[in-house]
């Protein structure tokens, strides 16, 4: 990436490892764009081989005294970032705006709110991990205990880096496993922010964050011998790729993929509310870049046309801009990858006869939205499930409407995908929620609900949007402990 400012200009961020603030080895650094702007904002180091190993010393020197902490101490330190994020939560949410494209009202804020309840989520139940007991008979007894992992790899996406890093982290460090966060090199500012901010509570080496492209750095961190868990969130390609890695040396893995998730409308929820609804899980209001989006809407032919219009009436109303003003709803795209492939889609789309432009459409190409990666809250009708648009992860504001008469027809079309993150269901009709929340295979069912995941919720894919579970109690313990059996005989003492 070349930046279009002189040299020197753009603010140097620096890696965290073993409690300090670290460059490259080779001084090597990274251009990171502001994408509604397209302006070099900052630089951040370019890690290699020898820097991911410091990262991944560090955080295994730091395992062995951190795993022996008492949970309560270790939730104490929690509870002291959780405040500390809160109290800089602004300058957070504009940095991760800034870097993102993300709108601050209504996207970047939210998410840095979202942070310090994650780690006071986590601080709480830090000192659930616990285990059984089996009696075998008498003078025997079995039990298990929970134990860390060792030294966890997380390898983060751009488009929720925040959110996804304050998971990661919260749920590895609170049953005292330690962690080298890789950033995404698109957005790897605010993950380095939330880094220091843990590294003011933290012994060294606890939370290291480094920064480097994905199949250099990336791939150096989940191929290292240290590394005992991979935890990763972003596309299935790239998890294929992890998976192989992991393989390699047989440690588990937490895969958080890709998602076409349906959203399905009854014709009792012909209402605002259900429009409302349907935005919302599209995430229209994050330029729709998460794996949640609920990207195909299923529309009961009886209501089809006038639920469309109220739809398209409400999306030709968001405000797409500069992502730091307050009256913006909508910022930019990431990069010039993702602007290219949400277009190409739209095209793609639009070339097929039946196809028919409800609101938004290509990316402007005069104005101000034409000086950064924008794109419009698209809504395209008439689409068939078999379709480009309506099978891959657009991973951008580009809603494909699918009519349908049959709940076992829509409930096939709904499955009908290689995904299986997230389902939306709008409906008044009991029978309707509880017979759909039973068929469609994907992880998180939500009924006349389009948020997105919080901490609490047990969070996770099916099929190629991946396994494992991160955001509950349960998901710490199963992504983040293994089990210990310990046999005791004490018949003959
Ligand atoms: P990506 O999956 O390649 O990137 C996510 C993270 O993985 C980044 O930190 C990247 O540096 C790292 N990475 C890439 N290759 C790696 C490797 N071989 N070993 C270790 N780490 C590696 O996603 P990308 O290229 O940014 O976006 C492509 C598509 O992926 C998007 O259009 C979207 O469809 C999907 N995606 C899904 C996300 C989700 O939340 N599930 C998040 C980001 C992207
Ligand atoms: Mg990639």
């Amino acid at each position: 990436m070349s930046s279009n400012l002189p040299e020197g200009d753009a603010p140097l961020y620096k890696m965290w490892v073993n409690g300090l603030e670290v460059v490259a080895q080779d001084d090597t650094t990274i251009d990171v764009l502001n994408p509604a702007f397209q302006t070099t904002i900052a630089k951040v180091p370019h890690a290699s081989t020898a820097d991911v190993g410091k990262a991944v010393d560090a955080a295994a020197k730091a395992f062995r005294g951190w795993r022996h902490w008492p949970a309560k101490e270790r939730a104490e330190a929690m509870l002291k970032i959780a405040d500390c994020i809160e109290a800089e939560a602004e300058a957070l949410a504009t940095l991760l705006a800034t870097e993102t494209g993300n709108a601050l009202r209504t996207a970047a804020r939210p998410e840095a709110a979202g942070a310090v309840g994650i780690f006071r989520y986590y601080a709480g139940v830090a000192s659930e991990a616990k285990g059984e007991t089996v009696p075998l008979s008498a003078g025997k007894l079995s039990y298990t205990v929970r134990e860390p992992l060792g030294v966890v790899a997380a390898i983060i996406p751009w488009n929720s880096p925040v959110a996804a890093a304050a998971v990661k982290i919260a749920s590895a460090i609170a049953v005292g496993n330690t962690i080298v966060v890789k950033a995404a090199e698109d957005a790897p500012l605010s993950a380095l922010k939330l880094s220091a901010i843990c590294n003011r509570f933290l012994p060294p080496g606890v939370v290291n964050c480094i920064t480097g492209y994905g199949k250099e750095t990336g791939a150096h961190l989940t191929a290292h011998p240290e590394v005992r868990k991979i935890s990763f969130t972003g596309s299935t390609e790239t998890g294929k790729a992890i998976m192989r890695a992991a393989a390699e040396k047989i440690i588990p893995v937490s895969l958080e993929l890709g998602g076409k998730s349906p959203s399905i409308v009854f014709p009792s929820a012909d209402s605002d509310w259900a429009v409302d609804g349907v935005m919302a899980a599209m995430r229209f209001t994050r330029q729709s870049q998460s794996c949640t989006a609920g990207s195909r809407l299923f529309v009961h032919r009886e209501i089809y046309d006038a639920f469309l219009d109220k739809l398209a009436t409400r999306l030709n109303r968001l405000v797409v801009g500069d992502p730091l003003e307050e009256s913006t709803d909508m910022g930019a795209l990431i990069n010039d990858r993702q602007y290219t492939k949400v277009n190409d889609y739209v095209r793609c789309g639009l070339a097929e006869p039946s196809a028919r432009l409800l609101s938004g459409g290509e990316s402007p190409r005069q104005g101000n939205l034409s000086e950064g990666y924008f794109a419009l809250p698209t809504l395209i009708s008439g689409v068939h499930n078999s379709w480009r648009v309506a099978r891959e992860e657009i991973f951008g504001p580009v809603l494909v409407a699918i009519p349908w008469s049959d709940e076992s027809e829509v409930l096939e079309m709904a499955n009908d995908t290689h995904y299986g993150l997230a389902a939306y269901i709008w409906t008044t009709q009991l029978g309707e929620a509880m017979r759909c929340s039973s068929a469609i295979d994907a992880g998180w069912i939500q009924v006349n609900s389009g948020t997105a995941p919080g901490a609490g919720i047990s969070f996770g894919g099916m099929k190629e949007s991946g396994f494992g579970r991160e955001f509950s109690l349960e998901g710490m313990l199963e992504s983040f402990t293994q089990r210990k059996s310990i046999t005791l005989d004490f018949s003959n003492t």
